[in-house]
């Protein structure tokens, strides 16, 4: 049996990850102890787990050095690397839209976009055929609109509570977002038993 190496998404994905991979038998203790360690081993189920930043797994899959990932499709989206997408992990759901005050941006010619994720923000507005410019923030992005720096913003909608308290509106759905296993290319072949097996499991579970 080859071992298995899987990274996570820290943050929010990650508890729910963690849930998922003990639903399918994977006694994960280690990885709820709190301290700072992101290698856990886990020699009973032959795995080793890593806690990554979300932006970092597509980067560690697509390389090779772990074989699959658990990840947002936002930040596949956004990262467009190489790698398979092949399951649906259905929780972490919410979509990405594009917000502002009402009626704001419409009809504009060009339009000043604040995102944390410049390229799904580029692709969309082009395939609209929209003109922008694109202004990258890291995070509390819906300031922009408020504070005049940008017309609009693209960001992830989960409750839509924070758009609401501050005042803004979706104006358009870009597209649908939930957790994704992913799994490096070269591995699907060379650990093809081991990983075709631990995708058996979460499938069943996630249906
Ligand atoms: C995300 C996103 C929105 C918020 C949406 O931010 O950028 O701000 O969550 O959730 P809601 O629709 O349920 O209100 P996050 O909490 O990740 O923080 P950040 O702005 O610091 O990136």
């Amino acid at each position: 049996m080859e071992k298995i190496k899987i990274a996570i998404a820290k943050g929010r994905l990650a508890k729910y990850s963690i849930s998922l991979l003990e639903e399918i038998g994977i006694n994960c203790n280690v990885l709820k102890e709190d301290n700072r360690k992101l290698v856990f081993h886990l020699p009973e189920n032959n795995l080793e787990v890593i806690l990554l930043k979300a932006q970092d797994v597509p980067t560690y899959v697509e390389h090779g050095v772990v074989d699959m990932g658990i990840v947002g499709k936002d930040t596949l989206m956004e990262m467009e690397r190489q790698l398979y997408e092949v399951l649906d992990l259905k929780f972490g759901k919410c979509k990405f839209s594009v917000a502002g005050r009402l009626m704001e941006g419409n009809g504009k010619k060009h339009l000043r976009v604040a995102t944390k994720y410049p390229n799904v923000a580029k692709k969309y507005f082009a395939e609209k055929g929209q003109s922008v410019e694109i202004i990258r923030q890291e995070g509390s992005v819906e300031l922009a609109p408020i504070m005049g720096l940008t017309d609009v913003i693209v960001d992830i909608v989960e409750t839509g509570r924070t758009l609401k308290e501050n005042g803004l509106v979706i104006l358009e759905d870009i597209a649908d977002l939930s957790a994704r296993l992913v799994l490096n290319k070269v591995s699907f072949k060379t650990k093809k038993k081991e990983i075709t097996a631990i995708i058996d499991l979460i499938g069943e579970k996630v249906g």
